[in-house]
Protein backbone atom coordinates (compact mmCIF):
# COMPACT_ATOMS: atom_id res chain seq x y z
CA UNK A 1 0.00 0.00 0.00
CA UNK A 2 1.31 3.47 -0.79
CA UNK A 3 2.52 5.98 2.12
CA UNK A 4 0.11 8.13 2.82
CA UNK A 5 0.76 11.93 2.77
CA UNK A 6 0.88 13.91 5.68
CA UNK A 7 -0.57 17.60 6.09
CA UNK A 8 0.62 20.79 7.55
CA UNK A 9 0.77 24.43 8.02
CA UNK A 10 1.51 25.74 4.49
CA UNK A 11 3.79 28.82 6.27
CA UNK A 12 5.75 31.48 4.13
CA UNK A 13 8.51 31.13 1.89
CA UNK A 14 11.78 30.88 3.40
CA UNK A 15 11.25 31.07 6.43
CA UNK A 16 8.28 28.40 6.51
CA UNK A 17 6.72 27.82 10.01
CA UNK A 18 9.54 29.71 11.89
CA UNK A 19 7.73 32.35 12.77
CA UNK A 20 4.81 31.02 13.86
CA UNK A 21 6.51 28.29 15.72
CA UNK A 22 9.49 30.85 17.83
CA UNK A 23 5.51 33.24 18.55
CA UNK A 24 4.63 30.11 20.54
CA UNK A 25 6.33 26.59 19.87
CA UNK A 26 4.22 24.49 22.47
CA UNK A 27 0.75 26.37 21.05
CA UNK A 28 1.58 25.68 17.76
CA UNK A 29 2.81 22.06 18.37
CA UNK A 30 -0.56 21.81 19.81
CA UNK A 31 -2.20 23.65 17.11
CA UNK A 32 -0.53 21.46 14.74
CA UNK A 33 -1.14 18.59 16.21
CA UNK A 34 -4.58 18.91 16.78
CA UNK A 35 -5.50 20.32 12.80
CA UNK A 36 -3.34 17.81 10.72
CA UNK A 37 -3.24 14.92 12.96
CA UNK A 38 -0.84 12.62 14.43
CA UNK A 39 1.95 12.87 11.62
CA UNK A 40 1.77 16.75 10.39
CA UNK A 41 4.51 17.89 8.11
CA UNK A 42 6.17 20.99 9.11
CA UNK A 43 8.43 23.40 6.54
CA UNK A 44 11.02 25.40 9.09
CA UNK A 45 13.84 27.95 7.61
CA UNK A 46 16.52 25.11 7.49
CA UNK A 47 14.80 21.85 7.19
CA UNK A 48 12.14 19.56 7.20
CA UNK A 49 10.12 18.67 10.38
CA UNK A 50 7.40 16.14 11.27
CA UNK A 51 5.75 16.33 13.43
CA UNK A 52 4.69 12.95 15.44
CA UNK A 53 2.23 12.30 18.10
CA UNK A 54 0.77 8.71 17.83
CA UNK A 55 2.35 6.86 20.98
CA UNK A 56 3.20 3.59 18.09
CA UNK A 57 4.64 5.58 15.81
CA UNK A 58 7.42 7.12 18.77
CA UNK A 59 7.53 3.54 19.75
CA UNK A 60 8.74 2.69 16.54
CA UNK A 61 10.95 5.74 16.26
CA UNK A 62 13.01 5.19 19.35
CA UNK A 63 12.86 1.36 19.65
CA UNK A 64 11.82 -0.73 17.20
CA UNK A 65 13.53 1.16 14.10
CA UNK A 66 16.19 3.09 16.04
CA UNK A 67 19.48 1.99 14.11
CA UNK A 68 17.43 4.10 11.51
CA UNK A 69 17.96 7.58 13.73
CA UNK A 70 20.28 9.59 14.90
CA UNK A 71 20.49 12.76 16.89
CA UNK A 72 19.95 15.74 14.44
CA UNK A 73 23.46 17.09 12.85
CA UNK A 74 23.15 20.77 13.24
CA UNK A 75 26.58 21.70 12.06
CA UNK A 76 27.47 22.57 15.76
CA UNK A 77 24.07 25.09 16.33
CA UNK A 78 22.82 23.04 18.51
CA UNK A 79 23.36 21.36 22.09
CA UNK A 80 26.37 19.06 19.61
CA UNK A 81 28.31 22.37 19.82
CA UNK A 82 28.14 22.66 23.65
CA UNK A 83 28.58 19.36 24.76
CA UNK A 84 30.74 17.67 21.78
CA UNK A 85 30.63 14.31 22.14
CA UNK A 86 29.37 13.62 25.54
CA UNK A 87 26.97 10.77 25.92
CA UNK A 88 23.80 12.81 24.93
CA UNK A 89 25.10 13.94 21.96
CA UNK A 90 27.26 11.57 20.38
CA UNK A 91 26.88 8.24 17.32
CA UNK A 92 28.02 5.05 17.05
CA UNK A 93 30.44 3.02 18.40
CA UNK A 94 32.11 6.17 20.83
CA UNK A 95 28.55 6.86 21.95
CA UNK A 96 28.21 2.62 22.28
CA UNK A 97 31.52 2.01 24.34
CA UNK A 98 30.93 5.07 25.96
CA UNK A 99 27.74 4.13 27.42
CA UNK A 100 28.77 1.03 28.18
CA UNK A 101 31.79 2.32 30.66
CA UNK A 102 29.58 4.92 32.20
CA UNK A 103 26.74 2.75 32.73
CA UNK A 104 28.20 1.38 36.17
CA UNK A 105 27.71 4.74 37.92
CA UNK A 106 24.10 4.22 37.58
CA UNK A 107 24.08 0.67 39.21
CA UNK A 108 21.54 -0.01 41.87
CA UNK A 109 24.59 -0.07 45.10
CA UNK A 110 26.05 2.67 43.61
CA UNK A 111 22.44 5.21 43.98
CA UNK A 112 22.64 3.26 47.32
CA UNK A 113 26.16 5.56 47.78
CA UNK A 114 24.71 8.25 46.72
CA UNK A 115 22.04 8.61 48.87
CA UNK A 116 23.05 10.02 51.70
CA UNK A 117 24.62 12.71 49.85
CA UNK A 118 20.95 13.51 48.17
CA UNK A 119 19.90 13.76 51.63
CA UNK A 120 22.33 15.57 53.92
CA UNK A 121 22.32 18.48 50.71
CA UNK A 122 18.61 18.51 50.54
CA UNK A 123 18.89 19.28 54.81
CA UNK A 124 21.46 21.95 54.58
CA UNK A 125 19.44 23.41 52.01
CA UNK A 126 16.07 23.13 54.00
CA UNK A 127 18.38 24.53 57.26
CA UNK A 128 18.87 27.20 55.70
CA UNK A 129 14.98 28.68 55.46
CA UNK A 130 12.63 29.54 58.26
CA UNK A 131 9.14 30.09 58.24
CA UNK A 132 7.91 33.37 56.42
CA UNK A 133 10.77 33.60 54.73
CA UNK A 134 10.09 33.62 50.64
CA UNK A 135 12.32 31.50 48.41
CA UNK A 136 13.44 31.32 44.76
CA UNK A 137 11.60 27.87 44.19
CA UNK A 138 13.61 27.06 40.41
CA UNK A 139 16.98 28.67 41.26
CA UNK A 140 16.72 26.97 44.97
CA UNK A 141 16.10 23.28 43.36
CA UNK A 142 19.00 24.33 40.69
CA UNK A 143 21.38 24.66 42.58
CA UNK A 144 21.03 22.29 44.87
CA UNK A 145 20.59 19.39 42.11
CA UNK A 146 23.70 20.72 40.81
CA UNK A 147 25.57 20.39 44.00
CA UNK A 148 24.04 16.38 43.85
CA UNK A 149 25.31 16.04 40.63
CA UNK A 150 28.69 17.08 41.10
CA UNK A 151 29.13 15.30 44.73
CA UNK A 152 27.61 12.46 43.18
CA UNK A 153 28.35 11.71 39.64
CA UNK A 154 31.58 13.73 39.09
CA UNK A 155 32.79 12.73 42.60
CA UNK A 156 34.33 16.20 43.15
CA UNK A 157 32.93 19.31 45.56
CA UNK A 158 31.51 22.56 44.49
CA UNK A 159 33.28 25.00 46.81
CA UNK A 160 32.02 28.54 45.68
CA UNK A 161 31.44 27.65 41.96
CA UNK A 162 27.61 27.45 42.69
CA UNK A 163 26.55 31.22 41.54
CA UNK A 164 29.51 31.14 39.00
CA UNK A 165 27.43 27.76 37.58
CA UNK A 166 24.03 28.83 37.52
CA UNK A 167 25.12 32.31 36.07
CA UNK A 168 26.93 30.91 33.48
CA UNK A 169 23.79 28.08 32.53
CA UNK A 170 21.96 31.41 32.20
CA UNK A 171 24.01 32.83 29.49
CA UNK A 172 24.57 29.48 27.73
CA UNK A 173 20.46 28.72 27.67
CA UNK A 174 19.43 32.15 25.95
CA UNK A 175 20.98 30.92 22.63
CA UNK A 176 18.33 27.93 23.02
CA UNK A 177 14.74 29.60 23.32
CA UNK A 178 12.60 28.41 21.03
CA UNK A 179 10.49 31.39 21.40
CA UNK A 180 13.07 33.66 19.57
CA UNK A 181 14.19 33.57 16.09
CA UNK A 182 17.32 35.29 17.01
CA UNK A 183 18.05 31.66 18.14
CA UNK A 184 17.93 31.45 14.37
CA UNK A 185 21.32 33.66 14.08
CA UNK A 186 24.71 31.23 13.88
CA UNK A 187 26.82 30.78 17.25
CA UNK A 188 29.68 32.31 15.24
CA UNK A 189 27.75 35.40 14.74
CA UNK A 190 28.70 38.14 17.64
CA UNK A 191 25.47 39.42 18.63
CA UNK A 192 24.87 40.01 22.26
CA UNK A 193 23.06 36.74 23.23
CA UNK A 194 25.86 34.85 21.18
CA UNK A 195 29.00 36.60 23.01
CA UNK A 196 27.04 35.93 26.18
CA UNK A 197 26.38 32.30 25.35
CA UNK A 198 30.33 31.80 24.45
CA UNK A 199 31.61 33.42 28.19
CA UNK A 200 29.23 30.83 29.71
CA UNK A 201 30.06 28.44 27.90
CA UNK A 202 34.35 29.39 28.68
CA UNK A 203 33.21 29.60 32.43
CA UNK A 204 31.50 26.33 31.92
CA UNK A 205 34.67 24.88 31.20
CA UNK A 206 36.57 26.43 33.68
CA UNK A 207 34.34 24.61 36.07
CA UNK A 208 34.89 21.20 34.29
CA UNK A 209 39.12 21.44 34.81
CA UNK A 210 38.51 22.23 37.91
CA UNK A 211 36.55 19.20 38.64
CA UNK A 212 38.75 17.10 36.70
CA UNK A 213 41.94 18.90 38.67
CA UNK A 214 39.99 17.93 41.84
CA UNK A 215 40.53 14.70 40.87
CA UNK A 216 43.56 14.38 39.36
CA UNK A 217 45.13 16.52 43.07
CA UNK A 218 43.70 13.04 44.55
CA UNK A 219 40.88 15.60 46.75
CA UNK A 220 37.76 13.64 45.30
CA UNK A 221 35.15 13.14 47.56
CA UNK A 222 33.37 10.14 46.37
CA UNK A 223 34.21 6.21 46.99
CA UNK A 224 35.74 5.43 43.13
CA UNK A 225 32.35 4.47 41.57
CA UNK A 226 31.50 7.88 40.62
CA UNK A 227 31.42 8.47 36.91
CA UNK A 228 34.38 10.74 36.52
CA UNK A 229 37.02 8.04 38.64
CA UNK A 230 35.70 5.57 35.86
CA UNK A 231 36.82 7.36 33.09
CA UNK A 232 39.84 9.04 34.61
CA UNK A 233 40.70 5.24 35.20
CA UNK A 234 40.17 4.31 31.94
CA UNK A 235 42.14 7.27 30.47
CA UNK A 236 45.15 6.19 32.72
CA UNK A 237 44.80 2.61 31.56
CA UNK A 238 45.49 3.81 27.82
CA UNK A 239 41.96 3.52 26.50
CA UNK A 240 42.37 5.13 23.22
CA UNK A 241 38.98 6.83 22.55
CA UNK A 242 39.43 9.12 26.21
CA UNK A 243 41.56 11.81 25.93
CA UNK A 244 40.92 15.16 27.50
CA UNK A 245 38.69 16.38 25.14
CA UNK A 246 36.14 13.43 25.88
CA UNK A 247 36.29 13.85 29.20
CA UNK A 248 35.61 17.41 28.95
CA UNK A 249 32.62 16.59 26.77
CA UNK A 250 31.04 13.57 29.38
CA UNK A 251 31.62 16.06 32.36
CA UNK A 252 29.55 18.61 30.58
CA UNK A 253 27.04 16.57 29.64
CA UNK A 254 26.39 15.48 33.48
CA UNK A 255 26.54 18.75 34.53
CA UNK A 256 23.77 20.18 32.44
CA UNK A 257 22.07 16.89 31.58
CA UNK A 258 22.21 15.84 35.06
CA UNK A 259 20.56 18.29 36.92
CA UNK A 260 17.92 20.79 35.09
CA UNK A 261 15.95 17.90 34.42
CA UNK A 262 15.44 17.23 37.72
CA UNK A 263 15.67 20.67 39.62
CA UNK A 264 12.29 21.87 37.02
CA UNK A 265 10.86 17.89 38.19
CA UNK A 266 10.91 19.40 42.06
CA UNK A 267 9.77 22.66 41.27
CA UNK A 268 6.39 21.80 39.30
CA UNK A 269 5.88 19.27 41.91
CA UNK A 270 6.29 21.84 44.31
CA UNK A 271 4.04 23.91 42.26
CA UNK A 272 1.71 21.48 41.91
CA UNK A 273 1.41 20.57 45.03
CA UNK A 274 1.09 23.61 46.36
CA UNK A 275 -2.24 24.38 44.28
CA UNK A 276 -4.04 21.11 45.15
CA UNK A 277 -5.06 20.74 49.07
CA UNK A 278 -5.74 17.24 48.60
CA UNK A 279 -2.81 15.74 47.21
CA UNK A 280 -0.38 17.67 49.44
CA UNK A 281 -2.34 16.41 52.33
CA UNK A 282 -1.70 13.38 51.25
CA UNK A 283 1.81 13.69 50.32
CA UNK A 284 2.65 15.19 53.73
CA UNK A 285 0.46 12.11 55.42
CA UNK A 286 2.75 9.94 53.85
CA UNK A 287 5.39 11.25 54.60
CA UNK A 288 4.37 10.87 58.52
CA UNK A 289 3.79 7.79 58.12
CA UNK A 290 6.98 6.61 56.08
CA UNK A 291 9.51 8.92 57.48
CA UNK A 292 8.91 10.09 60.91
CA UNK A 293 10.64 12.16 62.69
CA UNK A 294 13.75 11.59 60.94
CA UNK A 295 15.64 11.73 57.56
CA UNK A 296 14.55 9.65 54.72
CA UNK A 297 16.84 6.38 54.26
CA UNK A 298 16.64 4.40 51.11
CA UNK A 299 14.54 1.63 52.36
CA UNK A 300 11.90 4.85 53.14
CA UNK A 301 12.40 6.13 49.82
CA UNK A 302 11.03 2.33 48.20
CA UNK A 303 7.94 2.90 50.28
CA UNK A 304 7.32 6.82 49.42
CA UNK A 305 4.88 5.05 46.55
CA UNK A 306 2.63 8.76 46.92
CA UNK A 307 5.22 10.91 46.55
CA UNK A 308 6.48 8.71 43.21
CA UNK A 309 2.71 9.09 41.97
CA UNK A 310 3.62 13.17 42.76
CA UNK A 311 6.82 12.86 40.91
CA UNK A 312 5.30 11.17 37.50
CA UNK A 313 2.14 12.99 37.43
CA UNK A 314 5.05 16.77 37.84
CA UNK A 315 6.53 15.20 34.69
CA UNK A 316 3.34 14.12 32.86
CA UNK A 317 1.98 17.62 32.89
CA UNK A 318 5.67 19.41 32.58
CA UNK A 319 7.89 17.35 30.81
CA UNK A 320 11.18 18.86 31.39
CA UNK A 321 11.91 17.55 28.05
CA UNK A 322 9.14 18.37 26.29
CA UNK A 323 10.27 17.03 23.13
CA UNK A 324 12.82 14.63 21.22
CA UNK A 325 14.24 15.00 17.75
CA UNK A 326 15.84 12.43 15.78
CA UNK A 327 16.83 12.64 11.95
CA UNK A 328 16.39 9.89 9.60
CA UNK A 329 19.14 8.06 8.08
CA UNK A 330 17.47 6.75 5.24
CA UNK A 331 13.50 6.84 4.10
CA UNK A 332 11.12 5.06 6.31
CA UNK A 333 7.26 4.47 6.63
CA UNK A 334 6.25 5.40 10.14
CA UNK A 335 2.41 4.41 10.90
CA UNK A 336 1.75 4.70 7.20
CA UNK A 337 3.28 7.97 6.26
CA UNK A 338 6.23 8.10 4.56
CA UNK A 339 9.50 9.78 6.17
CA UNK A 340 11.91 11.36 3.63
CA UNK A 341 15.94 10.83 4.39
CA UNK A 342 17.30 13.43 6.45
CA UNK A 343 14.08 14.78 7.37
CA UNK A 344 13.36 15.64 11.52
CA UNK A 345 11.04 14.19 13.54
CA UNK A 346 10.00 15.98 17.01
CA UNK A 347 8.22 13.73 19.13
CA UNK A 348 6.90 16.56 21.54
CA UNK A 349 6.22 14.63 25.15
CA UNK A 350 4.74 18.56 25.58
CA UNK A 351 1.43 17.06 23.23
CA UNK A 352 1.30 13.21 23.94
CA UNK A 353 1.34 13.66 27.94
CA UNK A 354 -2.16 15.95 27.27
CA UNK A 355 -3.54 13.76 24.70
CA UNK A 356 -7.62 13.13 25.72
CA UNK A 357 -7.30 10.08 23.90
CA UNK A 358 -4.83 8.72 26.61
CA UNK A 359 -5.90 10.93 30.05
CA UNK A 360 -9.03 11.33 31.41
CA UNK A 361 -8.82 15.37 32.47
CA UNK A 362 -5.73 15.28 30.86
CA UNK A 363 -4.78 18.80 32.16
CA UNK A 364 -5.82 17.75 35.94
CA UNK A 365 -3.14 16.41 38.49
CA UNK A 366 -4.27 13.55 39.50
CA UNK A 367 -1.35 11.48 41.33
CA UNK A 368 -3.74 8.66 42.00
CA UNK A 369 -3.79 7.74 38.04
CA UNK A 370 -0.31 6.38 39.01
CA UNK A 371 -1.93 4.02 41.57
CA UNK A 372 -1.38 -0.10 40.78
CA UNK A 373 -5.04 -0.07 39.57
CA UNK A 374 -4.48 2.75 37.37
CA UNK A 375 -1.85 2.02 35.49
CA UNK A 376 -2.68 -1.24 34.37
CA UNK A 377 -5.14 0.46 32.26
CA UNK A 378 -4.27 -1.90 29.58
CA UNK A 379 -5.77 0.81 26.18
CA UNK A 380 -3.29 3.42 27.34
CA UNK A 381 0.07 2.55 24.88
CA UNK A 382 3.28 2.45 26.40
CA UNK A 383 4.67 5.63 24.73
CA UNK A 384 1.46 8.16 25.71
CA UNK A 385 4.09 8.79 28.67
CA UNK A 386 8.12 9.02 27.97
CA UNK A 387 9.50 11.88 30.28
CA UNK A 388 12.73 9.70 30.26
CA UNK A 389 12.36 9.26 26.22
CA UNK A 390 12.78 5.15 25.24
CA UNK A 391 15.03 2.24 23.22
CA UNK A 392 18.72 2.40 23.80
CA UNK A 393 19.25 6.08 23.73
CA UNK A 394 16.75 6.21 26.94
CA UNK A 395 17.83 8.61 29.84
CA UNK A 396 20.82 7.05 31.68
CA UNK A 397 19.57 8.90 34.49
CA UNK A 398 16.30 7.87 35.26
CA UNK A 399 16.60 6.37 38.57
CA UNK A 400 18.78 8.33 39.61
CA UNK A 401 16.46 11.22 39.35
CA UNK A 402 13.52 9.44 40.80
CA UNK A 403 15.08 8.69 43.93
CA UNK A 404 16.47 12.09 44.10
CA UNK A 405 13.53 13.87 43.12
CA UNK A 406 11.90 11.49 45.91
CA UNK A 407 14.47 12.04 48.46
CA UNK A 408 14.49 16.21 48.33
CA UNK A 409 10.70 16.19 48.26
CA UNK A 410 10.74 13.99 51.40
CA UNK A 411 13.72 15.50 53.40
CA UNK A 412 11.76 19.25 52.76
CA UNK A 413 8.17 18.38 52.82
CA UNK A 414 8.64 16.63 56.69
CA UNK A 415 9.98 20.18 57.71
CA UNK A 416 8.14 22.69 55.66
CA UNK A 417 5.13 23.29 53.31
CA UNK A 418 5.75 25.54 49.92
CA UNK A 419 3.09 27.17 49.46
CA UNK A 420 2.91 29.16 45.66
CA UNK A 421 3.63 33.06 46.08
CA UNK A 422 2.16 33.59 42.77
CA UNK A 423 -1.30 34.30 41.34
CA UNK A 424 -0.90 32.77 37.67
CA UNK A 425 0.00 29.25 36.39
CA UNK A 426 4.06 30.05 35.24
CA UNK A 427 4.75 31.16 32.08
CA UNK A 428 6.91 28.10 30.60
CA UNK A 429 9.33 28.92 27.95
CA UNK A 430 10.77 25.85 26.05
CA UNK A 431 14.67 26.24 25.93
CA UNK A 432 16.64 22.74 25.78
CA UNK A 433 14.21 21.80 28.83
CA UNK A 434 10.76 23.57 29.88
CA UNK A 435 11.45 26.71 31.83
CA UNK A 436 9.02 28.53 34.00
CA UNK A 437 9.10 32.58 34.02
CA UNK A 438 9.12 34.51 35.78
CA UNK A 439 10.50 32.77 38.93
CA UNK A 440 8.60 30.24 40.42
CA UNK A 441 8.42 31.82 44.73
CA UNK A 442 7.24 30.07 47.20
CA UNK A 443 6.27 31.03 50.95
CA UNK A 444 7.80 28.66 53.29
CA UNK A 445 5.21 27.08 55.63
CA UNK A 446 5.04 25.84 59.32
CA UNK A 447 3.95 21.50 58.85
C1 LIG B 1 13.59 14.25 35.67
C2 LIG B 1 14.81 14.19 35.23
C3 LIG B 1 15.23 13.82 33.83
C4 LIG B 1 14.52 13.84 32.66
C5 LIG B 1 13.08 14.25 32.45
C6 LIG B 1 15.42 13.37 31.62
C7 LIG B 1 15.07 13.21 30.29
C8 LIG B 1 15.88 12.62 29.33
C9 LIG B 1 15.47 12.27 28.00
C10 LIG B 1 14.08 12.51 27.41
C11 LIG B 1 16.53 11.71 27.38
C12 LIG B 1 16.56 11.13 25.96
C13 LIG B 1 16.95 12.16 24.95
C14 LIG B 1 16.84 11.64 23.53
O1 LIG B 1 16.44 10.49 23.30
O2 LIG B 1 17.18 12.40 22.61
C15 LIG B 1 17.64 11.72 28.30
C16 LIG B 1 18.91 11.26 28.03
C17 LIG B 1 19.97 11.40 28.89
N1 LIG B 1 19.92 11.82 30.20
FE1 LIG B 1 18.27 12.35 31.21
N2 LIG B 1 16.65 13.12 32.18
C18 LIG B 1 16.57 13.36 33.52
C19 LIG B 1 17.58 13.20 34.45
C20 LIG B 1 18.88 12.87 34.16
C21 LIG B 1 19.93 12.72 35.12
C22 LIG B 1 19.77 12.89 36.63
C23 LIG B 1 21.08 12.41 34.42
C24 LIG B 1 22.47 12.15 34.92
C25 LIG B 1 22.77 11.96 36.16
C26 LIG B 1 20.72 12.37 33.02
C27 LIG B 1 21.60 12.12 31.99
C28 LIG B 1 21.20 11.82 30.70
C29 LIG B 1 22.13 11.39 29.66
C30 LIG B 1 23.65 11.26 29.80
C31 LIG B 1 21.35 11.10 28.53
C32 LIG B 1 21.85 10.56 27.20
C33 LIG B 1 21.78 9.06 27.25
C34 LIG B 1 22.25 8.37 25.98
O3 LIG B 1 21.97 8.87 24.89
O4 LIG B 1 22.87 7.31 26.12
N3 LIG B 1 19.38 12.64 32.90
N4 LIG B 1 17.21 12.27 29.50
Amino acid sequence: MADRQPRGPTGIPVFGSSLDFAADPLGFMEECAREYGDFARIDTLNREVYLLTDPEGIEYVLTENYGNYRKPDLDGEGLDGLLGDGLLTSEGDLWRSQRKRIQPAFFREQLDRYAETMVGDARELAETWSVGDRIEGDSAMSQLTLRIIVETVLGAELGGMEREISEALIDVSGRFRSDDVRSLVPADVPTPRNVKYRRGERRLERVVRDIVRQHERGERTEDGGDMLSLLLRARDAGAVEIDDEQIRDEVLTMLLAGHDTTALTLTYSWYLLSENQEARRRFHAELDAVVGDSDPTVEDVQRLDYTERVVKEAMRLYPPAYTIYREANADDSVTGFHLPEGAIVSMPQWVVHRDPRWWDDPDGFRPERWSDEARDDASRPDYAYYPFGGGPRRCIGEEFATREAKFVLATIGRRFELEYAGRDEPELIPMVTLHPEPPVEFDVKAR
